[in-house]
């Protein structure tokens, strides 16, 4: 028996670039999804749900995009019970060496009134004719049973056995609207078990929203009812509260293995290195209390802690830092530091670059640490995060020089625009003001600054600042990064990744009736 066919393995179904990616503001453009695409395939992922091709042009070519780069993980699309989204899903997952269809109806009744506005036996017609229009395309045909925890059980049965009978090889219930409380949402996967004839014929799936803030306990509940794919999404993003946060689950059960006997084929190393790409990404900062990858998830601040754990770290540690991928030795390089030793610190925290892009990842290294003391992981992170951000960027920042203090700020820019440089001088409301409107003069857009939010990558004064800004076009929103020493600098570059990113062109707009 291979490890995939053991019965306590549990399939990890990733959905940061599908339900993720719907949180307002947390759009990505398709170089940002495919690298996280493959940091997913690369931590072990089984399933990535690309996207929603029939959402817009973007969504497809990014699921499109995705199908031809992923090897190993199946790489899914998503589709309303619709021939045209089942049509576009099995288009763009052409190229997967393995795709998934996963089409979805609502079987709540209240979905079924007021959103599709469709009786029980309309919606059941529908469930069969998706479900063979999908198996038409491919062999692995996902059916999700939208606002399952609150559908009526006779109904849900009905749906399910008719949906395993069209040839759907997984049934996926989410609780669409994070109402369920863990030991009724075990009680439904064990109702579907007891009651529908042919569920052995499928993978019974859980997809479980965070709205009471029990995305993982339900989860983990299914997984013990007999559950055995979860989907979830890095650092829980996902619609309003989010979905079920992928590191939380499978450090669950790689801690827990005593009370919860399952397993996953996911490294769990890679976690705080994905964790850190989707938030620079997304912009959406990782709370510092959060499980597993906040900030303080392992640090030790009280007395009587600290000495506990000086005399053994089980007293207060229930897994290791170097389990989730955060190095002990935190101080790694500095102004010494010579090319092999950079290149050993990129390929421990898993970059691989081009020789190009390492020359350059190596000149902007030495600047740094000739800025700052001590050059840290999260610091190599940001500025090769950086790097790979602006590498196609028509707009570049050329110099930035301020004045400020308790008086009148002004800043004096220079940029590259296509090659041709453009300078202009502005006063303002403090160094970041002038030195934005400095950039809207001197590139004239109607985007709107919707986030600006800068943090700090490590301690001490000399620590790089990352900002995120986030601006709005048109009702297309994107998020831009930048990392420097200086935080006016950084500023400029996020507002500049931002521009940028609007400048490819990316139509998104919302499909109707998706409240996935
Ligand atoms: O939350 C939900 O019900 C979904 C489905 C489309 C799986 O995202
Ligand atoms: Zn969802």
């Amino acid at each position: 028996m291979t490890s995939s066919q053991d019965p306590n393995r549990v399939i990890i179904f990733d959905t940061t670039l599908r339900d993720g990616e719907q949180s307002p503001g947390a759009s990505m453009n398709l170089e940002e999804k495919l690298r996280i695409a493959q940091v997913l395939e690369e931590m072990g992922v089984d399933v990535i749900e690309a996207g929603f091709p029939a959402a817009s042009r973007g969504d497809f070519e990014a699921v499109q995009a995705i199908a031809r780069t992923i090897t190993k993980a199946t790489v899914c699309g998503l589709a309303r019970a619709t021939k045209g989204d089942i049509e576009q899903v099995a288009e763009a997952i052409r190229p997967a060496a393995r795709g998934r269809i996963h089409t979805f109806i609502s079987t709540s009744p209240l979905h079924m009134k007021y959103k599709l506005d469709m009786s029980p036996d309309q919606v059941y017609e529908r469930v069969i004719d998706s479900v063979r229009m999908a198996r038409r395309f491919t062999d692995d045909v996902e059916w999700s049973c939208e606002d399952g925890s609150r559908s009526e059980h006779d109904f849900l049965c009905r749906c399910v056995e008719a949906a395993i009978a069209a040839g759907a090889t997984t049934i996926n219930v989410p609780d669409t609207v994070g109402y369920a409380i863990p030991d009724e949402f075990a009680a439904i996967i064990t109702m579907l078990k007891n009651r529908v004839p042919n569920i052995d014929q499928a993978v019974i799936s859980v997809h479980c929203h965070n709205d009471l803030g029990l995305g993982v306990a339900n989860s983990l509940a299914a997984v013990k009812a007999g559950a055995r794919q979860i989907e979830c999404t890095i650092n829980g993003l996902g619609e309003r509260a989010g979905n079920a946060a992928m590191e939380e689950i499978v450090m669950a059960l790689k801690t827990r293995h005593d009370n919860l006997p399952f397993f996953t084929a996911v490294t769990s190393e890679h976690i705080m290195r994905a964790s850190r790409l989707v938030s620079a990404t997304t912009g959406f900062v990782v709370q510092p209390n959060k499980a597993i990858v906040g900030a303080n998830a392992f640090a030790h601040e009280s007395g009587i802690h600290q000495d506990g754990m000086l005399k053994h770290a089980g007293t207060y540690e229930i897994m290791t830092p170097e389990s989730v991928g955060l190095s002990t030795s935190k101080l790694v390089l500095g102004k010494h530091s010579g090319r092999h030793a950079f290149r050993e610190k990129l390929k421990e925290l898993s970059f691989e670059l081009g020789e190009n892009a390492f020359e350059d990842a190596f000149d902007r290294f030495k600047a740094l640490a000739d800025r700052k003391k001590e050059v840290f992981d999260e610091d190599i992170v940001a500025l090769v995060d950086d790097q790979i951000g602006r590498a196609h960027d028509r707009i570049k920042l050329v110099s930035l020089e301020i004045e400020c203090g308790t008086r009148a700020s002004s800043a004096k820019l220079v940029l590259d625009v296509d090659g041709e440089e453009r300078s202009c001088e502005q006063t303002g409301d403090g160094p970041v003001d002038s030195a934005f409107r400095c950039i809207k003069k001197l590139f004239e857009t109607a985007a709107r600054l919707r986030l600006y939010q800068v943090h700090a990558v490590t301690g001490g004064t000399d620590a790089q600042a990352e900002v995120t800004v986030r601006l709005e076009e048109h009702g297309r929103t994107v998020n831009g990064q930048g990392a420097d020493t200086d935080t006016v600098v950084a500023s400029v570059k996020a507002y500049l990744n931002a521009l940028n990113k609007l400048l490819v062109k990316r139509q998104k707009t919302a499909p109707a009736a998706l409240s996935a």
